[in-house]
């Protein structure tokens, strides 16, 4: 049993914080969302997508181990500033060092196939679309919001009660969130849940396998703000 202590009325959120490989997997798996819609319990989150809730908790439950798999930052245990700087180490480092390759092979594969695949000039919109959400929303975080946290834990631990409204920065962020979470569906919907075509080539296949890395990423790069950072930053502000 994977998850013990959780169950339908759990929020998906919760799943991921305690074993993220799998419960994401499962929920990738049946587009449940677990990083924008977090806050939803799994029952709520299977029943809008016609899913019986205790067959997929049960899913989770009897999901076997990858024995593989890479040992992982406890990411759930840490205070905001840890957490901000494993997010710009871990996903903010990825998605930059991935978008240059992203661009070129998008291109590639839109030359070389649009003319029997039309819809890939759709594609290639919403991944230019992506990235250019992307990066300028994680130059926002890296140098506005995130050394706002850090000073407000900094004056916090200091005894003096000083910080600017972290709020309304987050209310923006989360609605950026959101966006992109918008257009990673739609990159999912085009692709076809990122199945190539069966006259695709190397580089089409490639392309998609990058595609669903960086789905796989952002949604939980997402899910580490909206639901563990975040919310930590909103309450200790409200505190103070
Ligand atoms: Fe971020
Ligand atoms: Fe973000």
């Amino acid at each position: 049993m994977n998850f013990p202590d959780l169950n339908t009325q759990s929020p998906v959120r919760d799943f991921v914080n305690h074993n993220p490989v799998i419960a994401i997997e499962v929920f990738a798996h049946h587009k449940i969302d677990f990083c924008c819609g977090g806050e939803k319990t799994l029952g709520a989150a299977c029943e809008e997508l016609g899913l019986t809730p205790g067959a997929i908790l049960e899913q989770l439950n009897q999901a076997p181990s990858p024995a593989a798999a890479e040992p992982e930052e406890n990411w759930t245990d840490l205070e905001p500033s840890g957490l901000i700087d494993h997010i710009v180490t871990t996903h903010h480092q990825y998605l930059e060092s991935v978008f240059p390759e992203l661009t070129e092979i998008t291109e590639k594969v839109v030359k070389a196939h649009a003319a029997n695949h039309p819809w890939l000039a759709e594609l290639q919109e919403a991944v230019y679309y992506l990235i250019q959400d992307l990066k300028p929303h994680m130059m926002k975080e890296e140098q506005i919001l995130f050394p706002m946290i850090k000073n407000m834990e900094k004056s916090m631990s200091g005894g003096m009660a000083h910080c600017g409204s972290v709020a309304n920065p987050i209310r923006v962020m989360l609605m950026e969130h959101e966006r992109a979470g918008n257009l990673l569906h739609k990159i999912n919907e085009l692709t076809n849940g990122y199945q190539p075509p069966e006259d695709a080539c190397e580089t089409f296949k490639h392309l998609y396998r990058l595609l669903k890395q960086v789905e796989v990423d952002t949604h939980l790069h997402v899910h580490k703000e909206n639901n563990l950072l975040f919310p930590q930053v909103l309450e200790r502000a409200e505190a103070l």
